[in-house]
């Protein structure tokens, strides 16, 4: 509706932050001390400016806070720094119960191990978007993975790991995290699109990626300068919703 790419990216993101089914903001999954340590990061491709928080915790939006990183000098704040310059900018801090769900603290009670390869504990929240000035951005954010190591980052809040945007491709991933580090999933789609691949070839290739070099699952969604959308995961489910132009509805699937 004229509006711009970044801006749907973080007020989508920020609903998937709010809606207690995801791993992410209100509904986060917690660290081994029982705390939630949330991280995520917002690009916007036309300009190749990036704005990621790491590790912050008591922040209600950390997209939000992404994209306030992203207006400024930096680019990735972590930990107490990224929590000072919030409140710097407005954003106050919330209480620890206004994330925590019931359903999230039972399942750290039951915990005893990092549990990243399991499936069902993906949850990391994304977005990517195409404006009609033909801007593209990409958001995601997690509260990682559950009983995490305190201090532990994923690949969310790292650019071209788990999101990227740039004149061609956007791209917001979920799934193992360490596995999206060291493969740089979200920047090897975006090589695809680079290279002709459309969105959905690029999702595909990426994930094939994923399978040959490593043992963690996970997904990926894309959508290229042209409008086309891509999506991939080789986890057990990858919720996913979109909307191109000239629909009325948004197609959804899990
Ligand atoms: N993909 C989210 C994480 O591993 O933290």
């Amino acid at each position: 509706a004229g509006g711009s790419a970044l801006d749907a990216v973080e007020a989508a993101v920020r609903s998937l932050e709010d809606n207690p089914n995801f791993n992410a903001g209100t509904g986060a999954c917690l660290t081994t001390e029982g705390n939630i340590q949330l991280d995520a990061g917002i690009m916007d491709g036309s300009a190749l400016s990036v704005g990621a928080v790491a590790d912050v915790q008591l922040i209600k939006n950390p997209i939000s806070l992404a994209r306030k990183v992203l207006e400024s000098p930096h680019a990735l704040l972590v930990g107490q720094g990224a929590q000072q310059f919030a409140q710097e900018k407005g954003i106050s801090l919330c209480r620890l119960e206004d994330l925590m769900t019931e359903r999230q603290h039972n399942k750290w009670k039951a915990a005893t191990s990092p549990t990243s390869a399991d499936e069902e504990k993906h949850g990391t929240v994304g977005a990517v978007a195409l404006d009609t000035f033909g801007r593209l951005a990409a958001a995601t954010s997690t509260g990682g993975i559950l009983n995490k190591y305190p201090g532990r980052v994923g690949d969310s809040p790292l650019i071209g790991c788990g999101f990227y945007a740039d004149e061609n491709a956007a791209i917001s991933c979920t799934g193992d995290g360490e596995d999206f580090i060291r493969l740089l999933i979200a920047k090897r789609a975006a090589d695809f699109v680079a290279r002709g691949d459309t969105a959905r070839d690029a999702a595909q290739a990426a994930i094939a990626v994923l399978g040959a070099k490593a043992t963690g699952t996970g997904g990926l969604i894309v959508v290229d300068r042209l409008g086309n959308v891509g999506f991939a995961w080789n986890s057990r489910h990858m919720s996913h919703a979109y909307m191109i132009e000239g629909m009325d509805e948004q197609i959804t699937g899990v």
